[in-house]
């Protein structure tokens, strides 16, 4: 996909590789939505983009605001071309000792949360023929001490990011799972890749509309 001149909404633009994602999507000539929690952040980032950068701050804990942020973007850019879910949250702590609201929270921002925008935006992107929906997934989706919220919402996100390839994959529309690896960011402070190379090998996915060997499905 030619990105320049393409929608794009990218989930976690606050930080990490979702910050750069944007950034370099932006460099490339596309037309970037900015989402995460933090709003100073996202407005800080849109106002080193330029003009056309819009940020929509959105708690992603909360399904139904995914579908309001998905409607927000389109209702200021007309459409969306890219979807790069890159928000996620890591709750840690031993799996059985988890509150309800933790385990909730991983499900809801890790996994359906970025089904339900794939769900709003998806299908006039069939309709279009064109677009791509990206989902940021992890090594450890099997299960990791300490991370099982975590890892389990990832795994349960790598599952409905294929079914969803199956269902739509073919209709022009890419989708595809990234793992980034270990990258330096908020969430992973001693990550051995910077987030500017993890997010310009996603890129680089996104522009080719499909995956590869780092790519889970
Ligand atoms: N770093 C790694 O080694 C690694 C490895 C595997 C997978 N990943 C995945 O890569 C993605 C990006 O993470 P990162 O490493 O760049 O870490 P990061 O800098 O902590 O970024 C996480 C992003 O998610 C947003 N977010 C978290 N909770 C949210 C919520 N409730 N609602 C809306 N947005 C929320 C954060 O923004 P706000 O706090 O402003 O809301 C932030 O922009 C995540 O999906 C992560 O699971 C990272």
């Amino acid at each position: 996909m030619d990105l320049n001149g393409k929608i794009c909404l990218v989930t976690g633009a606050s930080s990490g590789i979702g910050y750069e994602l944007a950034l370099q999507l932006a460099e490339s000539g596309a037309t970037v939505a900015l989402s995460a929690r933090r709003s100073e952040e996202l407005d800080a980032l849109s106002a080193r983009i330029g003009p056309e950068a819009t940020a929509h701050p959105f708690d992603l804990s909360d399904p139904a605001h995914a579908l309001q942020l998905a409607d927000d973007v389109v209702a200021a850019h007309g459409r969306v071309d890219v979807l790069a879910s890159v928000a996620g949250s890591k709750v840690s702590g031993p799996t059985v000792a988890l509150s309800l609201d933790d385990l909730d929270s991983s499900f809801q921002v890790n996994a359906i949360s970025p089904m339900a925008l794939a769900g709003r935006l998806a299908p006039a992107m069939v309709e279009r023929g064109e677009g791509v929906i990206a989902t940021v997934t992890t090594s450890i989706s099997g299960g990791r001490r300490d991370l099982g919220a975590y890892a389990g919402a990832k795994a349960a996100l790598a599952s409905m990011t294929q079914s969803l390839r199956q269902e739509i994959g073919g209709k022009g529309v890419a989708v595809f799972a990234f793992d980034p690896g270990w990258v330096r960011t908020g969430m992973s402070p001693d990550g051995k890749e910077e987030p500017q190379d993890a997010a310009a090998r996603l890129l680089a996915h996104i522009a080719a509309g499909r995956g590869s060997r780092e790519v889970l499905v």
